[in-house]
């Protein structure tokens, strides 16, 4: 039997090796995923890769508890992480208990993930201190994306860099188990890393990160004709399956599919 990556451990692969991480949101990815992987993010980007949505900020808690559920139920290996939705959390550390609970429960997963600076931190303590982990997420923030005004690098003046090395030092003392940085300055993520004694876990912010998340739907082609500059295309898998729509359509067209082992009740 194999047992699943805990919080803990992951927290002890901090200087020892680093953490793999990508988004899954479907059983398929979720299972040729799991034994690689060492955490799954079913993250609120479905909003945008899965639901063609233009952001992040209109995914419900049910919505990605019903994702998270897919993936724990596909998976055995992958710690599970599953996403805090826009306005299921920032009302109040009461409001994100409830959500981030509900949304446990729905699922399995092992904890969540949230957005947000040190007027968050607040929000990771009450949830740690009730047994719920929690993964920060600083620097670029989707769920900010209309106070941005679009989805910007961060940290890239000396005084927001020194405010988000400060929103990052607030949720490790709040007692988060790690903080996803992303879209900030290079050197500002290293020192970051350096300075924090929870892993970070970097999507366009530096190779000194103690581990790596993308969007699995970004490294494999699958994202359209948009991806973005933190990104690796590390195989086309649009083209293997247009391939094969390809091939079906056309022998649906010309009568070769189905063919007679495909068909019931029939001698051969
Ligand atoms: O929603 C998401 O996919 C994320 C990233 C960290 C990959 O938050
Ligand atoms: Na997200």
């Amino acid at each position: 039997e194999i047992k699943r990556i805990s919080v803990p451990q992951l927290m002890a692969r901090k200087g020892q090796e680093k953490i793999a991480a990508l988004t899954a949101y479907t059983a398929p990815f979720a299972r040729l995923l799991d034994p690689i992987l060492d955490m799954i993010l079913i993250g609120d980007s479905t909003a945008m890769v899965g639901y063609g949505l233009p952001d992040t900020l209109s995914i419900s808690a049910d919505q990605l508890a019903a994702h998270a559920a897919a993936v724990v139920r596909s998976t055995s290996h992958a710690c599970i992480i599953v996403d805090m939705p826009f306005g299921s959390y920032q009302e109040s550390p009461q409001q994100a208990f409830a959500n981030a609970a509900r949304m446990l429960a729905a699922s399995g997963a092992d904890g969540v993930k949230l957005e947000g600076g040190a007027v968050m931190a607040d929000t990771t303590r009450f949830l740690v201190d009730r047994g719920i982990p929690v993964l920060a997420h600083v620097g670029l923030m989707p769920q900010y994306v209309n106070t941005m005004g679009g989805f910007k690098a961060q940290g890239m003046t000396d005084e927001s860099a020194e405010v988000i090395l400060r929103d990052a030092v607030a949720h490790e003392q709040a007692g988060a188990f790690g903080l996803v940085l992303e879209g900030i300055a290079e050197g500002l993520g290293r020192r970051i890393t350096d300075a924090l004694a929870i892993p970070t876990i970097g999507i366009g912010a530096t190779p000194a990160c103690d581990g790596q998340i993308l969007v699995t739907e970004d490294i494999l082609g699958l994202s359209g004709d948009r991806i973005p500059k933190f990104a690796r295309q590390f195989a086309d898998v649009g083209a293997v399956i247009r391939t094969a729509v390809e091939q079906y359509a056309s022998d649906v067209r010309s009568g070769a599919f189905p063919a007679p082992e495909n068909c019931f009740g029939v001698k051969r």
